[in-house]
């Protein structure tokens, strides 16, 4: 059967990442998560000193982003892909408030984008991959057979990434989380590179009074119209 590439942009705890992994899983294609590579960045940064409060040390970055090696492996128990960072598993730190706050920023980084979007060109030029970000759909494959963008109420995206954070066993207050959400949405969308922006070809999905199934539905739905079965 014919593979493609499909892109899922959207807003961040929009619940993309769920639907990507759960049509990636039903149809048999490879995940990428690509909002983990940013975060793990992240955590790289935050391991090795590489932040002065907000600000970012970027010359030591710049040096050290070649040697940021990113990669993903299946977890039996979840079923899921987990995130390495120079090999070691980093799926629950990159999850957690400090990385959540700091990411952005890093994402904002000119070089840290074409290193990562180089990456993920890569990853995904055999084709068969659901990629779930920001600038997929825009940027990193502009020429994706089907093209998302998912959103939905700031309100709903902070009470989904609160019980997330939860049952997973971080503690998470509602008010910060918003905070952050809103946070995010405003740098994500205003950044000059690669900011989030809806592509001209994207259909729209907001999924604030949507079930996960019914979400799951309507996706399966798009993916058989793309490749005409
Ligand atoms: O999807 P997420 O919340 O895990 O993304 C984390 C951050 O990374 C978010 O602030 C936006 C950024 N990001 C990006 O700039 N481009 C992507 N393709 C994916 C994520």
């Amino acid at each position: 059967m014919k593979k493609i590439v499909i892109a899922i942009d959207g807003h961040s705890s929009s619940g993309k990442s769920t639907m990507a992994k759960d049509l990636a899983k039903e149809i048999g294609y490879t995940y990428l998560d690509t909002g983990a590579m940013y975060r793990a960045v992240t955590l790289y940064c935050i391991q090795h000193g590489f932040f002065e409060g907000e600000k970012i040390k970027e010359d030591a970055l710049k040096a050290a982003i070649d040697h940021i090696d990113l990669s993903f492996r299946l977890n039996a128990e979840t079923g899921r892909p987990d995130t390495y960072l120079n090999g070691v598993n980093v799926e629950k730190e990159i999850r957690g408030m400090e990385v959540a706050d700091k990411v952005s920023p890093v994402a904002t980084l000119g070089f840290v984008r074409r290193a990562l979007v180089a990456k993920q060109q890569e990853m995904g030029k055999a084709k068969g991959i659901v990629m779930d970000g920001r600038d997929i759909g825009t940027v990193v494959f502009p020429d994706a057979e089907l093209k998302l963008f998912v959103t939905a109420s700031p309100e709903v995206r902070a009470k989904r990434r609160v019980d997330e954070l939860e049952a997973k066993g971080i503690p998470a207050s509602y008010e910060e989380v918003l905070e952050n959400v809103k946070k995010r949405d405003y740098i994500d969308s205003t950044r000059e590179e690669g900011p989030l922006r809806q592509a001209d070809d994207a259909l729209v999905l907001d999924n604030s009074h949507m079930t996960l199934e019914e979400q799951k539905a309507w996706l399966l739905e798009q993916y058989h119209k793309t490749i005409g079965s």
